[in-house]
């Protein structure tokens, strides 16, 4: 398959947020906006994941929201029942691929080798998650896979921070960086949205 619209092409930077109090998603999804980052990935790592991707699709429109760490088949399902607009993993199992497909959403498959790589263009994808970015061999392998994978474009995620974002962006194969610094967590136990709002905007300006 094709992917139907371009993911890692929208923001410089994709907040990968855990949300532990349901209550947070909404005023998180806000601030991203507020700082100019109308995207979000919300990790299917807590209970209340699926209810916070649904808040948020129903009272944020104006953010695409994604379901991160999809890591079963049925997850897949759920996050897209739950109102997901995108669905990113960090893996690309057969399984996995064909339940993202059936979902009918755009989604992020990862990739960490240069094997898994050329499995998922075979398979009609050209854009993926790069993950875990840094322990894998970070910008480097990125860079010295261009020449001779042209096709693959990638959203490095895991590890990157605004210290490395910058040199993962001047890649010519990254679209886009993922991470998780724009939502630390004692911003969120503060309920401090003007400091993520702050962080969003900071991460849009790269
Ligand atoms: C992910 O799920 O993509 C990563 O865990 C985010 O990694 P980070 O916390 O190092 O940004």
């Amino acid at each position: 398959m094709t992917m139907p619209e371009s993911l890692i092409d929208r923001v410089p930077v994709v907040p990968v947020v855990v949300v532990d109090r349901v209550e947070d998603a909404v005023p998180i999804a806000r601030a991203l906006v507020d700082g100019g980052i109308p995207v979000i990935e919300l990790t299917l790592r807590t209970p209340v994941a699926l209810d916070a991707i649904e808040r948020i699709a129903t009272e944020v429109p104006e953010i695409f929201v994604g379901a991160g760490t999809i890591v079963s088949p049925q997850q897949a399902k759920e996050a897209a029942a739950a109102g997901a607009q995108f669905l990113v993993s960090p893996g690309s199992t057969p399984s996995l691929l064909r339940a993202m497909t059936d979902t009918g959403l755009p989604h992020l498959p990862g990739v960490a080798t240069v094997s898994e790589v050329l499995g998922l263009l075979e398979a009609g994808y050209t854009e993926m998650k790069f993950f875990p970015a840094e322990a894998a061999g970070g910008a480097q392998f990125l860079g010295s896979i261009h020449s001779p994978v042209q096709a693959a474009r990638f959203c490095p995620t895991g590890g990157i921070s605004p210290a490395n974002a910058a040199e993962y962006l001047a890649l010519p194969n990254v679209g886009c960086v993922g991470g998780s610094w724009i939502t630390p967590p004692a911003a969120v136990v503060a309920r401090d949205w003007t400091r993520i709002a702050m962080l969003a905007a900071a991460a849009s300006a790269f």
